[in-house]
């Protein structure tokens, strides 16, 4: 007889796409990346990570390199281990970090992170650092991938199989292993007391549903989609981590919907980009940040009175953010480091919807390859 269902439709779980279906696998890709790893009361549990306290009394040095989305995960890290383990960490594109001679010695800690694997430049860039005498460590979605087995130190993200070209849940987890890595890290060369490392694995287990929530905000963000899918430029704003999530929201919304979109850090604003705010650009704003809320607040200043229309994503307790923008979205609070893993959820959801409104192929976006294993 004849098979009379729809095979791929079936493939995607009754979603219309794999990214809108791997956008809602992310609060179990996150549980699934720290189950066994991380428990209150009990250390860190890494299976295939073997630095020792010693090995880290040595490091000086931290570098993170990736590509694309991986990098802006990276970029997170950099402000996670700086913070927790108190080691100066700089992020770099694989592409640039192997060709500038980079200083690295066996007083350096390389870690590399990979959704495949296998990416040419990011795998270039660890056998680069190998050579060099540096500890090399990865975090990657493949199990057995070229970098796992050449790495010394491996951390899987259990994210699992990622379909859509353009990366969600793998890029959910990267934060969270670097996160894990920071408390390990942390914990190893005492830079944080025992409560502290409770204190963050507490709001580490908590994601899963902090990100679960989040979702909540589809038909808000659909309907914002739907108003602004024509534009031709946009702008993301943030400091500190948010200018990393901003960073990462522009990607998206470039690759999925081919929407020229540029993002900045809040301070930066007037060293030029400033100077093409006009009548109607939309602007997103990440203001999840306690510290420099203030900051934030200014720089939507800055651009409505030029006539931006700002859509700001702040967390719960903020509401008082609605008085200077246009729209505004809540995330739950969490630990100001862990903010990017619940915040890039509406601006994922934000690049489908507007994918979908022009019309785009959101799971196979025009020039993009999933994996990059060519110079
Ligand atoms: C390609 C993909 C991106 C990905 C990047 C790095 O450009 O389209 O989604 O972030 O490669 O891939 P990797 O497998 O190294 O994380």
């Amino acid at each position: 007889s004849h098979i009379t269902w729809d095979a791929a439709a079936a493939e995607k779980g009754g979603y219309e796409h794999f990214m809108i279906k791997e956008i809602h696998e992310q609060p179990k890709a996150i549980r699934d990346t720290m189950t066994s790893r991380i428990a209150l009361g009990e250390d860190v549990k890494l299976d295939n990570i073997e630095i020792t306290k010693e090995d880290l009394e040595k490091i000086n040095k931290v570098y993170i390199v990736a590509c694309g989305t991986a990098y802006y995960a990276g970029v997170v890290g950099k402000y996670v281990i700086e913070k927790m383990a108190k080691i100066s960490v700089e992020t770099d594109v694989a592409s640039e970090f192997r060709y500038r001679d980079p200083l690295i010695d066996e007083n350096t800690l390389m870690i590399v992170v990979s959704q495949s694997g296998e990416t040419a430049d990011t795998l270039a860039a660890l056998r680069l650092a190998k050579k060099s005498g540096a500890r090399v460590m990865v975090i990657t979605n493949v199990v057995g991938s070229t970098m796992a087995r050449e790495a010394d130190d491996v951390f899987y993200t259990w994210a699992g199989p990622e379909i859509a070209v353009a990366s969600t849940k793998a890029y959910v987890t990267q934060m969270v292993a670097l996160d894990i890595l920071a408390l390990h890290l942390a914990r190893l060369k005492g830079t944080i007391t025992k409560e502290e490392g409770e204190e963050f694995k507490k709001e580490l287990l908590a994601l899963p549903e902090k990100v679960e929530d989040a979702l909540k905000h589809k038909e808000v963000i659909q309907k914002f989609a739907s108003k602004n899918y024509h534009v031709k430029d946009m702008f993301f704003l943030g400091r500190g981590v948010d200018h990393a999530v901003a960073l990462e929201g522009a990607l998206k919304l470039k690759e999925l919907s081919y929407i020229h979109a540029e993002a900045y850090a809040g301070g930066e604003l007037k060293h030029g980009p400033i100077a093409l705010i006009e009548d109607g650009t939309p602007v997103v704003v990440v203001a999840t940040q306690e510290k420099i809320f203030d900051k934030m607040v200014s720089n939507i200043k800055e651009v409505t009175t030029r006539g931006a229309k700002v859509l700001a994503f702040a967390t719960e307790g903020h509401e008082e953010i609605e008085k200077s923008v246009n729209s505004a979205l809540y995330v739950q609070k969490t630990h100001p480091l862990l903010t990017p893993v619940v915040s890039i959820v509406p601006l994922q959801l934000f690049s489908y919807y507007m994918a979908l409104e022009k019309g785009c192929d959101v799971d196979k976006p025009r020039n993009l390859a999933k994996s990059v294993t060519v110079e």
